[in-house]
C-alpha cells in the first residue's frame, strides 16, 4: 500500500503592520468603497524594512511544528515566488532559523499556486520513503514588487505565511491527502508576472527598465482563468477521489477576489457559504493564501475534525492545482501577527 501524507500540523503569520484601504486611497486614485466592493478586501498586511520572506516564513513554521506537537522534520519544501533573494532558495535558511538541522530543504516557485504544488512534492517525497515528515510552507513578500502607482496590483497583494506538517500514514485516515490535479500553461505567462531579472532580460537586447522590477497583472484575463481553472481542477479532483459537490464541506479556494470565489462555487454546485474567506482580513497572500485561510478557519472552530475540505488554487504561470482531505484533529494556534 502507498504510504500517504496525513497532515499534523498547521499554522500561519502576518506582519503586525496592518494597511487599510483608506490608507491606499491616500496615495492611489482609488477608495474603501470600490475595493471592497470589487474584490471583497478590507485590509492587507505589509512587512516592515527589515522583515523578510524566510521570517515570515519562519514564524508559520514554528507555530505549525508547535500544532503537530513535534520540533523535527526531514525534509522542508518552501513554496515562494518572492524569496529573500534570487539566489539561493529560501528555504534552507528557514530550516536552520527553524533549529532543524542539515535537513533538505528547497523552493517552489508556482506563484500563487505553490503551496498546493508543495503539498504534491511532500506527498511524492513521503510515498518515495524519502521523507518521514516534511514542513511545507507557503510564503510570499510581494508588497517589495508592487508598483506604487499601479492601483490594479496594490490594493490586492498582502504579505503573509502558512505552513503545514504532514507526517507519513495511511489513505484511510483523516488528514491523508486523497490525491492532486496539477496543470500549467506557459502561453499565459505573461498575464501575471515579474518581467525583469532573469535571463530573458538580456536576450531582449533593451537596456534593464527599473519598472521590470514590479509585478503586472492583466486582471480581467486572470479573472477568468481563475475561475475556469480552479472550477475545472476541482471537478477533476473530485471525480477521481470519488465526491460529489454535495460531499464539500468546506473549500479553500485561493483567496484572489471574493467574486472569484463566489464563481468558483456557483460553477461547482457548491454553496458560497462553503467557500473559506480570509481576503478580507489579508488580501491576495500569494502562496500563503490556502493555508492562512485553513489556519482562520481551523482556529474559530468553522472547519472541524471529520469536515471534508477541498482546496484549490491558481496562479501564475499560469499553473493551477487541487487537493482534498479530511479534515484530522489538530491543536491549531492563533494566526501571528507580531512580526
Ligand atoms: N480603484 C478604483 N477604480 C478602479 C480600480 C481601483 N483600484 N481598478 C480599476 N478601477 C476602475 C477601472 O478604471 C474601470 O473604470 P472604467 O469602467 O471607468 O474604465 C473600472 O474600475 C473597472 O476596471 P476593471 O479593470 O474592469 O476592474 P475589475 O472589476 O476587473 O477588477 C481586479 C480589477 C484586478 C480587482 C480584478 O480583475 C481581479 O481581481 N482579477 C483577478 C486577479 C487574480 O485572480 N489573480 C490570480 C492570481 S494572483
Amino acid at each position: 500500500m502507498i504510504r500517504a501524507a496525513v497532515l499534523a500540523g498547521i499554522g500561519a503569520a502576518l506582519p503586525s503592520r496592518s494597511v487599510s484601504n483608506d490608507e491606499l486611497a491616500e496615495t492611489l486614485d482609488t477608495n474603501d468603497a470600490w475595493i471592497r466592493t470589487r474584490t471583497g478586501i478590507r485590509t492587507r498586511h505589509w512587512t516592515d524594512t527589515g522583515t523578510n520572506t524566510g521570517d515570515l516564513a519562519t514564524a508559520a513554521g514554528a507555530r505549525a511544528l508547535k500544532s503537530a506537537g513535534v520540533d523535527s522534520a526531514d525534509l522542508v519544501i518552501l513554496a515562494t515566488s518572492t524569496g529573500n533573494q534570487p539566489m539561493p532558495g529560501t528555504a534552507p535558511e528557514v530550516a536552520t532559523a527553524l533549529g532543524l538541522g542539515n535537513v533538505a530543504a528547497y523552493d517552489v516557485s508556482a506563484a500563487c499556486s505553490g503551496f498546493l504544488y508543495a503539498l504534491s512534492a511532500a506527498a511524492g517525497a513521503i510515498a518515495a520513503c524519502v521523507a518521514e515528515r516534511v514542513l511545507v510552507i507557503g510564503a510570499d513578500v510581494w508588497s517589495t514588487r508592487l508598483n506604487p502607482q499601479d492601483r490594479s496590483t496594490t490594493i490586492i497583494f498582502g504579505d503573509g505565511a502558512g505552513a503545514a506538517v504532514l507526517r507519513a500514514g495511511n489513505g484511510d485516515e483523516p488528514g491523508a491527502l486523497l490525491g492532486f490535479d496539477l496543470g500549467s500553461d506557459g502561453i499565459g505567462h505573461e498575464l501575471a508576472q515579474v518581467a525583469g531579472g532573469g535571463s530573458r532580460e538580456r536576450g531582449s537586447g533593451r537596456p534593464p527598465n527599473p519598472e521590470d522590477a514590479y509585478m503586472t497583472m492583466q486582471g480581467k484575463e486572470m479573472f477568468t482563468h481563475a475561475v475556469n481553472r480552479m472550477a475545472a481542477s476541482s471537478e477533476q479532483l473530485l471525480e477521481r477521489i470519488g465526491w460529489g459537490a454535495a460531499d464539500v464541506d468546506w473549500c479553500a479556494a485561493h483567496q484572489a477576489n471574493i467574486r472569484i470565489l463566489h464563481t468558483v462555487a456557483d460553477v461547482l454546485g457548491v454553496d458560497r457559504s462553503r467557500m473559506l474567506v480570509h481576503l478580507d482580513k489579508a488580501g491576495n497572500t500569494s502562496a500563503a493564501s490556502i493555508p492562512l485561510a485553513l489556519t482562520d478557519a481551523a482556529k474559530s472552530g468553522q472547519i472541524k475534525a471529520g469536515d471534508r475540505v477541498l482546496m484549490t488554487a491558481f496562479g501564475g504561470g499560469l499553473s493551477w492545482a487541487s487537493t482534498a482531505m479530511r479534515w484530522p484533529e489538530l491543536d491549531v494556534m492563533e494566526i501571528s501577527t507580531d512580526i
